[in-house]
């Protein structure tokens, strides 16, 4: 059966419509495909009834919250920004096992979602979950491959009460809606990025300076790959970014010994996130962003490209 959007959108609307009633609902948006296609599609159902929130976990790509507000700006939802970047990277601290990290971040959103609710009386908590956050987390008797941060990740207890319209989704068929919803396209093919941010793209500890590196190196890669693809150069991936492992290698700068930290770029062909294959990036691509990596982190010394399909891979390191 074909996926209909339109029809999806009444429906959605209705059963957002009933289960929500006169309540209040905090609107979770983390600026990705999924998030505002929920928030638009709540904001149909129930106006006026909405909290909409961001969180700055600290561990979001360069600029995000800017760009992220901006957008809801002109998409004409306000937007409150929760500063949580203290809180979550002291949270972290020390923390190397990737399923710590993933349900100690899932524990921590869910507080702050809880604290605003507290002020604003709020009793239900909708967010952009979609099929392969609750398969990978091991849903319907699945083995747990990682606790999505917004399934797998959420503490036990908690004081709101749920609901995901998009549930039963896969990516493409929420770009669709984005696209129906009339959202702006850098928003619904936007490529997708993990509600545990980079935390799960820092293999080890994460420290503030860590977290600066894969930012900028993040960038680099987005930029190189979307300008190589205008370009006509090769085709867009499903998703494109950089990784940091924990371990430095030996290199030179200048004529000095260096002992730096290796940058991992990873870029994937997928449909649904739920199988990918390696993209392959001509090599003059790649070589313009290790040389940019190398010369503008000091840090790195070392660029590597993935060619891990999924499986036996993921797509993210964590
Ligand atoms: P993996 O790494 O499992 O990722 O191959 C599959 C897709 O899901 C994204 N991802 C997440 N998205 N919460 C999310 O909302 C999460 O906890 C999470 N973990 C991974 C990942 O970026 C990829 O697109």
């Amino acid at each position: 059966m074909t996926f209909d959007p339109k029809k999806f959108i009444e429906t959605s609307v209705k059963e957002i419509q009933n289960k929500i009633g006169n309540e209040r609902a905090i609107i979770a948006v983390s600026g990705g495909v999924d998030s505002f296609v929920a928030a638009t599609i709540a904001s149909k159902a129930v106006p006026g009834q909405l909290h909409s929130v961001y969180v700055d976990n600290g561990l979001m790509r360069k600029n995000e919250t800017q760009k992220v507000t901006e957008v809801a700006k002109r998409l004409g939802v306000t937007l409150n920004v929760i500063d949580g970047r203290k809180r979550f990277l002291d949270a972290l601290k020390g923390i190397i096992e990737p399923e710590q990290k993933r349900k100690i971040i899932g524990e921590m959103f869910v507080r702050v979602f809880e604290e605003e609710a507290k002020k604003h009386n709020v009793k239900f908590l909708i967010q952009g979950t979609i099929a392969p956050d609750w398969i990978e987390s091991g849903g319907m008797g699945r083995d747990t491959i990682k606790s999505h941060h917004n399934v797998g990740g959420l503490p036990e207890k908690m004081h709101l009460k749920l609901c995901e319209p998009l549930r039963e989704l896969y990516k493409h068929e929420v770009r669709m809606l984005g696209k129906e919803l009339g959202l702006p396209e850098e928003i619904h093919q936007r490529q997708p990025f993990p509600g545990p941010g980079l935390a799960v793209r820092i293999v080890g500890e994460i420290t503030e300076e860590k977290v600066k590196m894969v930012q900028e190196a993040c960038e680099i890669v987005e930029t190189e790959i979307d300008n190589a693809c205008k370009q006509g150069k090769m085709e867009r991936p499903w998703q494109y970014f950089a990784a940091l492992l924990p371990s430095k290698t030996v290199g030179v700068r200048g004529d000095e010994r260096a002992y730096q930290y290796t940058m991992i770029i990873r870029a994937v062909r997928s449909l649904d996130g739920m199988t990918a294959n390696f993209s392959h990036i001509p090599f003059e691509i790649l070589e313009k962003i290790s040389t940019r990596i190398t010369n503008e982190i000091h840090t790195v010394g070392r660029v590597t490209y993935d060619i891990t399909n999924k499986p036996p891979g993921t797509i993210e390191m964590e």
